[in-house]
C-alpha cells in the first residue's frame, strides 16, 4: 500500500514542470528603436525634449498632397499616440522641467520642428512604382537644424515613419524625447509585399485600410490584392456586373465597388504603397462561372456523364479569351500599377482530362499533355492582353511546368522552402519573388515570428546576377480562417518580421535583440490602432 502511494506520489511529482520564472516581461522592450532596422544609425545618450503641442514639420521645398497629408498623419500620430491627456498623469509644466530634474548633462534643448528637405518636388498625381526611390537621411543632432532629407517623396514617407519611431518616453515615462541621431537608410529589396486574399472571406474595406496603415508602419510597399478565387468574386466589374452579382457571397454587402477600390488605391498611394491586383486563372476560378457561362470546363464521370461540377477555365471555349481581354482591359484602367498578377497556381488536370471537347481541342491543336495545355492557356492569355498590360507576375507552377515566359515575367515562389525553385528561376534569367517561408496562415503556438525572421531571400547558392534577380518577397494572408475580426492579429507582428528581412541588411540583427525591438514595435502598432498580437510571451505595453 505504502509502495503504491509512493509510486503515485512520484508519478505526480514527475508530472509537475519544475522551472523558475522571474517577474516581469519575458522580453524587455527597447525605447525609441526603429523597425525595420535602418541601414546605418548613429545615436547618442544626448537627447532633445519634444512638446507635441508645439512641434511642427517644416517643409523647405514645394508642397504636394502626399506631403501635406503625411504631415497631418504623423502630426496626429505624434500628438495622439503620445498625448499627455491620454497618459492622464502629469502636466506640461513637469514635462518642460524634465531635464532639470533628471538628466542635465545629456540635455540638448527642445525640438520644436523637423525640417523636411525633398530634393525632387513631388506631384499631386504621382504613384509609387517598381522603381521608386525610398532612401532618406535623418540628422537630428542640432536643435536648430533637425533635418529629414530625401530625393523623392517616397523616401520622405519612410523617413517620417522612422522619425515617429525615434520619439519615445524618457525614464520618467511621461516626457517625450528623441535622442541625438543620424540615420542613413534605404531598402535592401525594392519589392516588399503583403498579400491579402479577399475571396475566402470578404475583408471589409476598413480592415484593408487598417492593414495598409500597418504596412506603412513596417515600410512594406506592395499590397498584393488576391481579390477573387473559387469561393467568391467580390470584385464588382463595370463591364461584367454579373460576375459579382452571382459570384460574390452577397451581391451588395460582400463586394468591392469601383469607389471602394479607388479609395483603397488612394489610401495606399498616400502611404507609398503599390496595389497589385491578382485575377488568378485558369484554376481557382469556380466563382467566375456563376456569372459568365461557357468559360469553365464542365467535368464528366468515368461513364461520360456530366457531373455538374466545373474545373479550370476551358481553353476550348470560343468566348473565353475575348471575355478575358475585355475584363483585363477594365482591370488595367482601374489599377494604375504596371504589375499585374496572373496567378496560374494549382491547376487541376482531372477535369480537363474528363472532358471530350477539351481532348478534341488538344488533338486539333496538337497539344500533347495537360502541362502543354496549361502552357497554351497562359500563352493565349498573355497574347490577348500583352498590348494592354505591362509586367506580369505568375505563381511558380507556371515556370515549373515549363510554360514559356518572357524574361521580364516575375515568378512568385511559394512551395516548400522555395529555394530550389528560386535558384532555377533566377538561373533562367527571370526575376523572382519569395513567399514560401512567409505564409501567415501557417500557425505555430506562441509568437512564431521567429520562423519568419529565420528566412532570407538570398539563402540559396547562386551568382550575383541571380541574387540581383530576387526582387523581394511577400507575406501571404490566405483567408480561409480569417475575416475582418481577426485578420489584424493574424498578420501583425508576424509580417513585421518579413518586413525587416526585406528592408534591412542581411543578418541585420540577432534574434534576441530583434525581439526587444519587436516588443516595442508591437506596442507602438497597438497604440496606433493595429490589433497586433504580443510577439514574445508574457509582457506589457505602457
Ligand atoms: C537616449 O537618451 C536617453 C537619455 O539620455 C538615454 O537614457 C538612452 O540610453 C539613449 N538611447 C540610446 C539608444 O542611446
Ligand atoms: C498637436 O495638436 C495641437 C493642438 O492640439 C496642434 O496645434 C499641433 O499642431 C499638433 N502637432 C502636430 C505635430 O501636428
Ligand atoms: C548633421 O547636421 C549638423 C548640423 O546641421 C551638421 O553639422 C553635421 O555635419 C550633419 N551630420 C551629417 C553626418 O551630415
Ligand atoms: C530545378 O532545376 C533542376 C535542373 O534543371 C531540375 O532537375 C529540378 O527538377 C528543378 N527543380 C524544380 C523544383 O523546378
Ligand atoms: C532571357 O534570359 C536568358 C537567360 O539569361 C538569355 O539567354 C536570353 O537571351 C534572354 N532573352 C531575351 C529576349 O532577352
Amino acid at each position: 500500500m505504502l509502495f503504491t502511494t509512493l509510486t503515485l506520489l512520484l508519478f505526480f511529482l514527475s508530472q509537475l514542470h519544475c522551472y523558475v520564472v522571474d517577474p516581469g516581461p519575458q522580453v524587455k522592450a527597447t525605447k525609441g528603436f526603429v523597425w525595420p532596422k535602418p541601414q546605418q544609425v548613429t545615436r547618442s545618450q544626448e537627447y532633445f525634449v519634444i512638446n507635441p503641442k508645439e512641434f511642427r514639420f517644416k517643409n523647405l521645398g514645394k508642397e504636394c498632397a502626399i506631403l501635406v497629408k503625411a504631415f497631418q498623419r504623423y502630426g496626429t500620430m505624434i500628438n495622439v499616440t503620445n498625448s499627455l491627456e491620454r497618459r492622464g498623469r502629469l502636466t506640461e509644466i513637469s514635462v518642460a522641467h524634465f531635464h532639470r530634474i533628471y538628466d542635465k548633462t545629456n540635455y540638448l534643448g527642445s525640438l520644436s520642428k523637423l525640417y523636411v528637405d525633398l530634393e525632387n518636388p513631388c506631384k499631386d498625381d504621382e504613384y509609387p512604382s517598381a522603381v521608386m526611390d525610398e532612401s532618406y537621411e535623418i540628422n537630428i543632432t542640432n536643435s536648430m537644424k533637425p533635418m529629414l532629407k530625401a530625393k523623392s517623396i517616397w523616401g520622405i514617407l519612410r523617413g517620417l515613419e522612422t522619425f515617429s519611431q525615434l520619439i519615445h518616453y524618457a525614464s520618467n515615462e511621461y516626457t517625450l524625447i528623441v535622442n541625438s541621431t543620424w540615420i542613413k537608410d534605404f531598402p535592401r529589396f525594392p519589392y516588399r509585399g503583403l498579400m491579402l486574399d479577399t475571396s475566402r472571406h470578404f475583408i471589409p474595406v476598413y480592415s484593408i485600410y487598417n492593414t495598409l496603415d500597418a504596412m506603412s508602419y513596417n515600410k512594406l510597399n506592395v499590397f498584393h490584392w488576391h481579390i477573387v478565387d473559387d469561393q467568391s468574386f467580390p470584385y464588382q466589374s463595370t463591364k461584367f456586373p454579373e460576375l459579382s452579382d452571382k459570384g460574390a457571397y452577397h451581391p451588395i454587402s460582400q463586394v468591392y465597388t469601383l469607389l471602394d477600390i479607388k479609395r483603397v488605391i488612394e489610401f495606399a498611394r498616400l502611404r507609398g504603397i503599390r496595389v497589385i491586383p491578382e485575377f488568378d486563372t485558369p484554376g481557382h476560378t469556380r466563382s467566375w462561372g456563376e456569372g459568365i457561362k461557357d468559360i469553365l470546363t464542365p467535368c464528366y464521370d468515368t461513364n461520360g456523364k456530366a457531373t455538374g461540377k466545373y474545373g479550370p477555365m476551358n481553353p476550348a471555349s470560343k468566348k473565353l479569351f475575348k471575355f478575358l481581354r475585355e475584363l483585363f482591359k477594365e482591370i488595367r484602367d482601374v489599377f494604375p500599377d504596371s504589375y499585374l498578377h496572373l496567378g496560374g497556381d494549382e491547376v487541376e488536370f482531372e477535369c480537363w482530362d474528363s472532358n471530350e471537347e477539351v481532348k478534341e481541342f488538344m488533338k486539333m491543336k496538337q497539344i500533347k499533355n495537360y502541362k502543354a495545355l496549361e502552357n497554351y492557356y497562359i500563352q493565349e492569355l498573355i497574347r490577348n492582353i500583352v498590348d494592354i498590360t505591362d509586367v506580369h507576375v505568375v505563381w511558380e507552377e507556371v515556370f515549373v511546368n515549363g510554360v514559356e515566359l518572357t524574361n521580364d515575367t516575375i515568378v512568385h515562389v511559394w512551395k516548400n522552402d522555395g529555394f530550389t525553385v528560386l535558384k532555377n528561376v533566377t538561373g533562367a534569367g527571370k526575376p523572382a519573388l519569395l513567399s514560401a517561408c512567409w505564409y501567415l496562415d501557417h500557425l505555430k503556438s506562441g509568437g512564431d515570428w521567429n520562423d519568419f525572421y529565420d528566412c532570407d531571400p538570398h539563402d540559396f547558392h547562386g551568382s550575383q546576377e541571380q541574387m540581383d534577380l530576387v526582387l523581394g518577397g511577400e507575406a501571404c494572408m490566405w483567408a480561409e480562417v480569417v475575416n475582418g475580426h481577426n485578420i489584424g492579429s493574424r498578420i501583425w507582428p508576424r509580417a513585421s518580421a518579413t518586413a525587416e528581412k526585406l528592408w534591412s541588411k542581411k543578418n541585420a540583427d540577432e534574434f534576441s535583440k530583434a525581439a526587444q525591438r519587436l516588443e516595442e514595435h508591437t506596442c507602438r502598432m497597438n497604440f496606433r490602432g493595429i490589433p497586433a498580437q504580443p510577439p514574445n510571451g508574457p509582457g506589457f505595453c505602457l
